[in-house]
């Protein structure tokens, strides 16, 4: 990675400021683009006095001009939690189509290789389990989650267009559900929400039974695969997340047990368009990338917990 320099759409997200740590750790150079819509700075002011480390803040939805050369333009910019799919709805639709689109021009003039951060909700309430790369997915288009899905259903189809038509050598990714530090306390994602409500004691929120199962891939397992994925000349997508699967019951038992929370569970209908299953079929991303998902799901709740316990300054045994 060394004498590289790789712009990070969306850097001063979760995901993007584990990447940015990454790259400059390995000798990168990193530039950040990020309008701070749901990122943070206090996510990349560790790296602020860094020279290998620049800030822009900017909505990659409108153009931009960057004067240095660039060998990556990763595209990790996009609200990503269920709450902002309604709050942000716009803003999703436009990071994903004109944001993808001005992220891909840049890579163009640069001559630069691009990756795409995608998601598994490009397999919407998937008929297929698990979901296989070639599953080409079941979404409702106009639905609440529509929004995110179609616009990084978009994004993954120009990527693929200005790599046929331009020849851009490009990556894509589809996210599995990945938790961390750095997660926002309230973006409404089940793993963030629970531990949240543990620590302070609130009932943890569980819609419709709980019987909904998920996978959840630690962060460091995630970036892990990106790294890897960038060395491998592989242009169609690639799921990355962990095939580990349980319900969101289960997962609220663990959290419980975990913080030691007396916090009882609260049972809320389910969302409109709610995947029932989603668990990734990794068997691509094992053969192409020799990557699996090292982090056990209580080693990573751990360091998420003792994250957050520190953030609301409590004390967690
Ligand atoms: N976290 C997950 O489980 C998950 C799963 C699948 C896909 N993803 C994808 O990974 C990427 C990062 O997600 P995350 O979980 O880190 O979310 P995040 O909200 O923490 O990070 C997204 C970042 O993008 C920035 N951003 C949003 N719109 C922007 C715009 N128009 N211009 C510039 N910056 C903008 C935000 O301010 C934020 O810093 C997203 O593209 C998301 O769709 C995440």
């Amino acid at each position: 990675m060394s004498s590289k320099t790789i712009l990070i759409t969306g850097g001063a997200g979760f995901i993007g400021s584990h990447l940015a740590d990454t790259l400059i750790s390995e000798g990168a150079r990193v530039i950040v683009v990020d309008n701070l819509v749901t990122g943070s700075m206090k996510n990349i002011e560790h790296l602020l006095d860094n020279p290998n480390f620049k800030f822009i803040e900017h909505n990659i939805s409108e153009k931009l001009h960057i004067e240095e050369d660039l060998d990556w333009v990763m595209h990790f910019a996009s609200p990503a939690s269920p709450i902002d799919f309604q709050k942000l709805a716009i803003p999703i639709l436009k990071v994903g189509s004109l944001g993808t689109h001005n992220a891909l021009g840049i890579a163009k003039e640069k001559k630069a290789s691009f990756f795409l951060a995608s998601t598994s909700e490009v397999y919407g309430d998937p008929l297929v389990h698990p979901q296989p790369e070639t599953y080409w997915g079941n979404v409702n288009p106009i639905g609440p989650r529509g929004v995110y899905d179609e616009s990084k259903r978009f994004a993954e189809s120009i990527t693929m267009a200005y790599h046929r038509e331009h020849d851009i050598d490009v990556r894509i990714i589809r996210i599995f559900n990945t938790y961390g530090p750095r997660m926002r306390a309230d973006d409404g994602r089940v793993v963030c929400n629970f531990i949240n409500q543990a620590l302070k004691g609130q009932d943890l929120t569980v819609y419709g039974e709980g019987k909904q199962s998920r996978s959840f891939q630690y962060v460091t397992d995630l970036v892990d695969g990106i790294v890897k994925l960038m060395d491998v000349k592989y242009h169609l997508p690639v799921n990355l997340g962990n095939p580990y699967e349980f319900t969101v019951y289960e997962l609220a038992e663990k959290v419980l047990a975990m913080t030691k929370s007396k916090s009882n569970i609260a049972y809320e209908p389910l969302p409109e368009d709610d995947p029932k299953r989603r668990r990734p079929d990794i068997t691509r991303a094992v053969e192409l990338l020799n990557w699996e998902p090292k982090i056990a799901v209580e080693e990573g709740l751990e360091k998420t917990v003792k994250y957050f316990a520190e953030k609301l300054e409590l004390e967690v045994v």
